[in-house]
């Protein structure tokens, strides 16, 4: 292979990437890719932070004070593929002088209907009827055989109404007649509510207390961490199902397990953890409870958007111009 030319930025990429994204960035860029697809280790991270100009992370790259602050340090850009950054220090990025951005709107669809799915698949059973094929228990259609719950005409309730929530909002209304309420700190004009067909509430309580089915969707900060702790969960119905297509770790896991115990929540259908790839061991035995492992985004079409997103913002950058996606 050809040495780059001193002038090409050099950028390190910590996960594999789609195919199209890995060419792109190697005919622009000075780039260097994880061909294994190994998580970065925090050496690996000040490693790229000390050697590179710019990096690509990942949700899988804790990028805290801690590797922020290696000398000499020369990465001025984080480009982060992903709309959520929770896992970067943005302040203690923002005070080494790195630019960070992240990769919007092009993955709001295919999350979305991550949401709907998981919501479909708590309701109908849809996990443990296909554990239950594959295990060949099924003897046959029977009028009392796993009934689940209906999904169509029941309240959902929204926890934040950000670009993702309304995409929910608009399949679950337009497609399953639901009736839409949400609590979001900053609300999205009323007008576009409405035109969701989606209810203001007063409160988060007040969500907790309506909704048949309570999909989370509210960015992970300090202030939303267990957002969703033992007393909100109780004032979810016990018929009620909880949804987290979020971040892991706005949802207490330890309550949760209990109150899926104690039978205070019908179920629950979740994409994220709090400690991923962890997942708490209880969970991993409860029929009522669906796990995915971190899917929102991931459809070919989505994972190479996203990319080129990330792509874009870098060459932004090194041109001098602003990225779209500045974040700090
Ligand atoms: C996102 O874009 O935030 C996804 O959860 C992957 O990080």
């Amino acid at each position: 292979m050809r040495p780059a030319p001193a002038s090409r930025p050099t950028v390190v990429v910590t996960r594999k990437l789609p195919g199209p994204v890995e060419d792109r960035l190697e005919r622009e860029f000075a780039t260097r890719l994880n061909r294994d697809d190994h998580p970065f280790t925090a050496p690996e991270l000040q490693e790229a932070l000390r050697g590179a100009d710019a990096l690509l992370p990942t949700v899988t790259d804790r990028i805290t004070t801690e590797e922020l602050s290696v000398e000499p340090l020369r990465a001025r850009i984080l480009a982060n593929f992903g709309v959520g950054y929770n896992h970067i220090d943005v302040h203690a990025a923002k005070a080494r002088g790195l630019v960070v951005t992240n990769t919007p709107e092009v993955l709001t669809d295919d999350t979305a209907d991550d949401a709907v799915m998981l919501m479909l698949m708590v309701a109908r059973r849809a996990g443990e009827a296909e554990r239950h094929v594959r295990s060949r228990q099924w003897t046959g259609w029977r009028p009392t055989h796993m009934l689940g719950t209906r999904v169509s005409g029941k309240t959902l309730g929204l926890v934040g109404m950000g670009r993702i929530a309304r995409a929910v909002a608009t399949r679950a209304h337009c497609g399953f007649g639901m009736r839409v309420v949400f609590h979001d700190p900053y609300p999205p004009p009323p007008a576009l509510a409405a035109e969701l067909g989606a209810e203001q509430q007063s409160s988060l309580d007040a969500v907790l207390r309506e909704a048949d089915f309570v999909s989370l969707h509210c960015p992970a900060t300090p202030e939303t961490r267990h957002l969703i702790d033992t007393e909100r969960l109780a004032l979810m119905k016990p018929t009620a199902f909880l949804i987290n297509t979020a971040r892991g770790d706005i949802v207490d896991e330890a309550a949760l397990v209990a109150a899926l115990k104690e039978q205070r929540i019908a179920g629950a259908a979740l994409d994220v953890y709090e400690r991923e790839p962890q997942v708490t061991p209880d969970l991993l035995t409860m029929e009522n409870v669906v796990l995915l492992p971190h899917l929102g985004s991931a459809t070919q079409e989505t994972r190479v958007a996203m990319g080129l997103r990330a792509f874009e913002n870098l060459q932004a950058f090194f041109s001098g111009a602003p990225p779209r996606d500045r974040v700090v």
